[in-house]
């Protein structure tokens, strides 16, 4: 797959490649994990799961699954070179076991059913057509194999009022910035319903609650630090918030984490569902 016929499917694709979403996949992860790994381990999975992680990026959600179901065999996919060999690099201990390609998620080259559980992290909200990827997750998913979405929705995030008020940001870029790159910011609400019209199984939507009583408060800002420097520019390029404004809205953000009196919140959904036994 060339990754010039994949570009346009990507239109993150430099924010995805900078430096700061590095950063941000490894809060992130901090952040979310200890709160996503009991939902993973809720799935009957066989005694040697075969998982994809769709987009994996830097690898940080392979590299803990592998831990959490240690006979497992992961295979992680995306579309950028460098997020996958740093994820070689950086996991090589867990080789051949843990394995990183390039491949499309819209068009993975994979045989059907190949898998008991397909992750996908912090992905569909950021790709035009998700319910395409979601199709090929369902075909790669095994008859009675699970299906694990993290899928963003930027209208889920709270902090408190202040004169540079995130919430106008919150309201005014998203709505703007997915219009821009014909994505859905907002698809975290409506992913119960795809889930259900493909007839899928036993579908929960849980919420792992990144917030400055539960996540330690330097760990939610580095997230949103990286937002800032990763995002600014588009924001500024895309939405009717400048590039400098979007930054204030970045610090007022950080400044209220920080804030010992302050409290600030993003949930964050997770949406699980099964592939039924009749699924062709
Ligand atoms: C925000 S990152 C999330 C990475 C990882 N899932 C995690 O949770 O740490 C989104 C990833 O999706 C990847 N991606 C976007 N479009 C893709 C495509 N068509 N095929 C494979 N990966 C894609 C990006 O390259 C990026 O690495």
């Amino acid at each position: 797959m060339n990754q010039q016929s994949t570009i346009n499917l990507n239109p993150q694709a430099k924010q995805m490649a900078d430096e700061s979403m590095i950063r941000n996949l490894a809060a992130q992860a901090c952040a979310i994990w200890p709160q996503e790994a009991p939902l993973l381990l809720r799935y009957s999975l066989p005694a040697v799961p075969r998982i994809l992680d769709a987009g994996c990026g830097t690898g940080e959600a392979a590299s803990r699954m592998a831990e959490l179901f240690p006979r497992a065999s992961i295979l992680g996919i995306d579309i950028i070179d460098a997020s996958l060999n740093l994820a070689r690099q950086r996991y090589a201990n867990l080789a051949p076991r843990v394995q990183f390609e390039h491949r499309s998620i819209y068009e993975t080259g994979i045989a059907d059913d190949r898998f008991d559980l397909v992750v996908c992290r912090h992905v569909i909200h950021s790709i035009p057509h998700a319910g395409r990827v979601i199709a090929e997750f369902v075909r790669l998913t095994r008859p009675g194999g699970y299906l694990h979405l993290i899928a963003e929705d930027y209208g889920m995030l709270h902090f408190q009022r202040a004169p540079v008020d995130p919430r106008d940001f919150w309201h005014q870029v998203p709505p703007a910035f997915g219009a821009a790159t014909g994505t859905d910011l907002f698809i975290g609400r409506d992913i119960y319903g795809i889930l259900a019209a493909r007839k899928l199984k036993q579908i929960r939507i849980d919420y792992v609650i990144v917030d400055t009583l539960r996540v330690p408060r330097e760990t939610f800002a580095a997230i949103i630090e990286a937002w800032r420097d990763g995002y600014a520019e588009p924001v500024g390029e895309y939405t009717p918030i400048s590039r400098e404004r979007a930054a204030e809205y970045f610090n007022q953000m950080i400044a209220n984490i920080r804030d010992p009196l302050g409290y600030a919140l993003w949930m964050v959904p997770v949406a699980s569902a099964r592939v039924p036994l009749d699924k062709r």
